[in-house]
Order: structure tokens, then sequence, then C-alpha cells
């Protein structure tokens, strides 16, 4: 198998709104510290009612097509467990808004919030089996839970896009993989619901099983040891979980990890999940963007990927990180795309979450709230339209593109 497949641009996008955990601490009562020290999480973003995981991917996509255009990208995978469509791939919605070829294929991936890392591998593969192949793999969601339940607080929304070529100057993806799966029910999400139905401290044990058994796959495989990794980017559904996941990987391994130690190793991954929350497929390329966006040089360097998804399946991913790979990251505009989130009040919140679509067809105009390029305009004829916004967006965005745009294709 070709090795040299991987990551040759990545970019995220999230929401309009963002409410911060301290907010939700008051509303509920409880001590703030819970959040911001026991789970792990500042703030989480809350999408508008005219932003979806359609507008969300346009968003995070459109910067990637803009540096490196559309030629050689024969597929495009969505990976996402909010779809808009029980059989229309929401990547199709995509096609007009943002110009995706017309001789790709273009489909939806579903497995909780591990489908990205089946994305990113099947992309990797297609490249191995033609170099000249490119994949626009893009993962996109919105946490939802229950108002009032414990698993409020770890709601957020997010969408990354990644370039996938041989070559890549970002990451380069081994071909070696650890992966375990099982049927467990730590969270699922029935068709009939708009919120997830989670076993909340289950889910966490689940989470920690999984890892260790595709973690003890990958060593029988690949000979490498926990220590050779320069960082660990795990899924985060709230920060605090990776610090979990690493401290159990560490004990499980027989070594008694110093706090420093953790942090040293995962620190950096958390920045954006931190103030982002859950982003569900999202959330381990989020902990990837924040560890190059954050971390001192990584250069040559073997880093970890840990996905889970509840269901569940979990894989752990060993990369490289590509010399010269800082002069293509977006960083000011990932920093930018969390810090121009508007903080709303817990009853903003609330009314955001009380609002629904109708579910009978008829005729729904989405009231004007993003500020962001894209938003899903509303439904006619049983068909979810969206448009380009007129972006007053000459954004670090768009900077960051042309900073780059120079003999960016290998
Ligand atoms: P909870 O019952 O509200 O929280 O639920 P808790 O009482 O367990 O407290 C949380 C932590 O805060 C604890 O720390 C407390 O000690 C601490 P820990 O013992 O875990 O280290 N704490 C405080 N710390 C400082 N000061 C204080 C204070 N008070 C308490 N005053 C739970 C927490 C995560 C279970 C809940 O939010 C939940 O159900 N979330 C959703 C499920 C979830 O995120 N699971 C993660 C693993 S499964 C997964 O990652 C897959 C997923 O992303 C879905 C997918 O794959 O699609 C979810």
């Amino acid at each position: 198998m070709n090795t040299s497949a991987g990551i040759h641009d990545l970019s995220i996008a999230t929401t309009e709104y963002v409410l911060e955990h301290t907010r939700l601490a008051a509303h509920i009562g409880v001590d703030p510290r819970k959040f911001t020290h026991g789970i792990g999480q500042d703030a989480m973003s809350i999408p508008a009612e005219d932003e979806d995981i359609v507008t969300m991917a346009a968003t995070a996509a459109r910067p990637i097509l803009e540096r490196h255009g559309t030629d050689g990208i024969r597929t495009v995978l969505l990976a996402t467990e909010t779809g808009v469509d029980e059989s229309k791939a929401a990547a199709l919605y995509l096609h007009r808004l943002i110009g995706l070829p017309d001789n790709a294929r273009v489909i939806e991936l579903k497995q909780a919030c591990y489908s990205a890392t089946a994305a990113l591998q099947f992309a990797a593969a297609l490249t191995a089996g033609d170099p000249e192949h490119r994949t626009l793999v893009i993962a996109a969601d919105i946490a939802r839970y229950d108002t009032g339940s414990a698993a409020e607080a770890t709601q957020g929304a997010a969408a990354a896009a990644m370039l996938v070529t041989a070559d890549p100057a970002i990451l380069r993806i081994e071909p070696v993989s650890g992966l375990y799966s099982a049927h467990v029910m730590d969270f699922w999400r029935p068709t009939y619901r708009r919120t997830a139905v989670v076993d909340g401290k289950y889910s966490v044990t689940a989470y920690l099983d999984a890892i260790e058994h595709a973690w003890n796959d990958y060593h029988k495989r690949a000979h490498r040891e926990l220590p050779d990794f320069a960082a660990f980017c795990y899924h985060q559904p709230f920060t605090k979980m990776a610090y979990k996941a690493h401290r159990h990987l560490l004990e499980r391994n027989g070594q008694t990890p110093a706090p420093e130690q953790i942090e040293h190793a995962i620190g950096a991954t958390t920045r954006y999940n931190r103030l982002v929350g859950n982003s569900y497929t999202a959330s381990l390329y989020l902990a990837l963007t924040a560890l190059f966006d954050h971390a001192d040089d990584l250069t040559g360097k073997p880093i970890a990927l840990v996905s889970y998804g509840s269901g569940c399946v979990a894989e752990f991913l060993s990369a490289t990180v590509v010399p010269g790979y800082r002069r293509h990251l977006r960083t000011r505009a990932n920093r930018e795309a969390l810090s121009r989130r508007t903080p709303i009040t817990y009853e903003h919140y609330a009314r955001l979450a009380r609002t629904a679509l109708p579910e009978d067809g008829s005729e729904y105009h989405t009231p004007h709230q993003t500020s962001g390029p894209y938003r899903f305009a509303g439904i006619t004829g049983h068909i979810r339209c969206y448009e380009p916004r007129r972006a007053n967006l000459r954004s670090a965005m768009d900077a960051d593109t042309s900073a780059a745009a120079q003999g960016a294709r290998p």
C-alpha cells in the first residue's frame, strides 16, 4: 500500500452563537467549576436557526476549494450523525453551494463520532490505488441533548474539512491502525428523536474500554510504544475525557503518569474543543487542528489519533507530521471561527433548543440570523433550500487562503 496519503489541507468552522458554561451553571444552580474543571468545558457552540451541518460543512470546505481548486477531487465524503435527510447525502447540497466537481462520487457516512475517521481511511485507500485521486472529507455535527439532562453541558457543533491527497503537505497517515468494535448501547439517537439517548457514566467506561482494545490491536501490528508519540489527539466529547483516556492508556501500559506528562501529550489538542463543546465526528479533527495551531514545532514527529464513536467503533491511528506543514495551516482563520461567535443568554439558547422545523412539509422561511457565508433558507415543496449570504467576510479565512495559494498542489 502507498504510505504517503494524508491530509494536505485542513479547515474548521463552527456556529454563530456560543453559550458559556458559567451561564448554564447559573441557570441550573451548580458550581461552575463542575463544568470548567470537572468536565473541562468553558463554552459550547450553538447553531443559529439558519445554520445546520450543511452550512457548517460548506463554510469549512470553501477555503480548501479556494486554495486548491477542484482538480482531481473524485470523491467527497461527508461524515455526520446529524443528517438532514434519510436518503439523500448531505454533501449533495454542497454541490452547487460551493461548486463541487460533477465527476465525483458524493456520499454520507454514519457511525456516531467515529465516521470521519472511516472517511479518512477510505480516502487514503483511494489515493493508494490512484495517487492522482483526491478526496474531500468533511466531518460536520451538532450535538444535542435534552435541556435539563446531565448531558446538556456536553453539547456543541462544528465542522472540519480535509483534503486527502498523495504526498500531503501537513500529515501522512500511516497504513497500520488498531481497530475495535462491539454492540454497546451507551449512546444512540432513534430516527424519531432530535436529541440523543445516552447512558452517560456507562458511555465513559465504554469509550475507555474501546480505545484500550484499539490500542492493543495497534500495538500488536505496529510495534510502537506509547512514549514514541509526540502528541495524542483523542475524540473529545468534553475535554476532560481526553485526560481520562490518556491516563487510562498509560496506566494499562504499566505507567504512573504525572499530570504534567499528560498535559504535555494532550494539552494543546483541547484548546478548541474546550470552547466549542462536542462536535461528534468533527471533534477529533478539531483536536488535531488545535494541536497544529498551538503546539511547538512537530516536524517529522509521530502523533496518535484516537477515534471513538458510541455504539461502538474505536480506531487508533498513527501519522507523521510533514516538514513545512506550518506554512499550510489556517491558524488565524481557525481562531477567528471561534472568536467571531456571539455569546447568548441561557434563555436565548433555550429558545433555540425549542425551535423545531415543520414535519408536514409545509413552507418554512428561516429567520436571518447567521453572519456566516451560507445559510439554510427554509423548506419549500419538501426541499431544504440553502443560499450563500453575500459575505462581508473579507476575513482572515481569505487572508490565510492567499498566503498559502502559491504552490499548494504537490
Ligand atoms: P454528570 O452526572 O453531570 O457529572 O455527568 P458528574 O457528577 O459525573 O461530574 C462530572 C465531573 O465533574 C466529575 O469528575 C466530578 O467529580 C466533577 P470525574 O469524577 O469524572 O473526574 N465535579 C466537579 N469538579 C470540580 N468542582 C466541582 C465539581 N462538581 C463535580 N464543584 C457526563 C457527566 C459526562 C456523564 C454527562 O455530561 C453526559 O452524560 N454527557 C454525554 C455523554 C458523553 O459525553 N460521554 C462521553 C463518552 S461517549 C462518547 O464520547 C461518544 C459521544 O461523543 C457520542 C458519539 O459517539 O456520537 C458522546
